[in-house]
C-alpha cells in the first residue's frame, strides 16, 4: 500500500500547498504542450476531462487531490499503445518529469502506480488499484471511454489503427488475455463488445457508477440505431 498522506509539521504543509499547486500548474502545461497534437483520442484534451472527472470524483470520495490531479494529467503522455507495447514507457516518463520538478519520492510513487496499474487488459483481467487515489483516476479514464465522448474516441483510434467500422461476418470477439487483447484487431464496433460495454460493471466508485450507467445508455442507443441503418432498418 502505497501512503498518500503528506505530513510534517504546519510549516511544511504550508510550504507543500503552495508548492502543490504550482507543480500541478506545471504538469497541465507540459501535459498540454506534449500531447497536444494527439489525434487518436489520447490527447490533452482527454486528459483535461480525465482531470476534471477525478477531481469530481476525488471529492465525493475523500481522495488526496493533488495525487489524483498528477496522475490524471500525465496518465497518457507515454502509452504502451504507442511506445511498441513498452508498459513501462508511460510510468518512466511521468516519473522523470515529476522529478524534474522536485515532485517528492513518496507522490512520484503513487503516480507512477496508478499510471502503471490504470489500464484495461482484456475482458476477463482484473485490473485492481492499490489505492482511493489509483480508484479514481480509473475511473475517471473509463467514464472517457463512455458515451458521446467514448464513440467519437473509439472510431478515431480505429480509423488510426486502420480498422474497418464494422465487419457484420465477424462474430463479436472478446478477449479473454491481456495478449489477446493488446495484438487482436477487430472492428471498431467490436471494440463495444470487448471493452466499452463491459466498462459501467468495472467501476470502483459508487460515484462513477453512477455516470457509467447513463453513458453505457448512449452507447446502447447508438448501437442500436447503427446496427439498424446497417441493416436497412432505419
Ligand atoms: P485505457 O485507458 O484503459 O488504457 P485505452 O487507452 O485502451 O484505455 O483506450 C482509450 C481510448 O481508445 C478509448 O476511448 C477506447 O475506446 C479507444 N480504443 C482502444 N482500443 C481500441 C480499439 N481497438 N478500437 C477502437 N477504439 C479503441
Ligand atoms: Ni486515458
Amino acid at each position: 500500500m502505497i501512503s498518500s498522506a503528506h505530513d510534517g509539521s504546519a510549516n511544511t504543509q504550508l510550504n507543500r500547498a503552495m508548492t502543490s499547486d504550482e507543480h500541478i500548474a506545471r504538469t497541465r502545461k507540459h501535459v498540454r504542450t506534449r500531447l497536444g497534437e494527439e489525434v487518436t483520442g489520447h490527447d490533452w484534451w482527454h486528459a483535461h476531462r480525465v482531470c476534471r472527472s477525478s477531481l469530481e470524483i476525488g471529492r465525493q470520495e475523500g481522495a488526496d487531490l493533488y495525487v489524483v490531479q498528477l496522475a490524471a494529467l500525465l496518465h497518457d503522455v507515454a502509452d504502451w499503445k504507442f511506445h511498441d507495447g513498452d508498459e513501462e514507457a508511460g510510468p518512466r516518463v511521468a516519473a522523470s518529469w515529476l522529478r524534474s520538478i522536485a515532485v517528492d519520492d513518496g507522490a512520484i510513487a503513487h503516480v507512477t502506480a496508478i499510471i502503471r496499474d490504470i489500464s484495461f487488459k482484456g475482458a476477463e483481467v482484473p485490473t485492481p488499484m492499490r489505492t482511493l487515489e489509483g480508484e479514481v483516476v480509473q475511473d475517471a479514464d473509463r467514464l472517457d471511454a463512455l458515451g458521446a465522448i467514448g464513440i467519437a474516441r473509439a472510431f478515431a483510434f480505429g480509423g488510426f489503427r486502420g480498422q474497418v467500422l464494422h465487419d457484420p461476418e465477424s462474430p463479436p470477439r472478446i478477449a479473454v488475455s491481456t495478449e489477446i487483447y493488446k495484438t487482436q484487431r477487430g472492428s471498431t464496433i467490436n471494440h463495444f463488445s470487448e471493452k466499452l460495454l463491459l466498462l459501467k460493471d468495472r467501476m470502483n466508485t459508487e460515484t462513477a457508477r453512477r455516470i457509467a450507467l447513463e453513458r453505457h445508455q448512449v452507447m446502447e442507443r447508438f448501437l442500436e440505431q447503427f446496427h439498424a441503418e446497417w441493416d436497412g432498418e432505419a
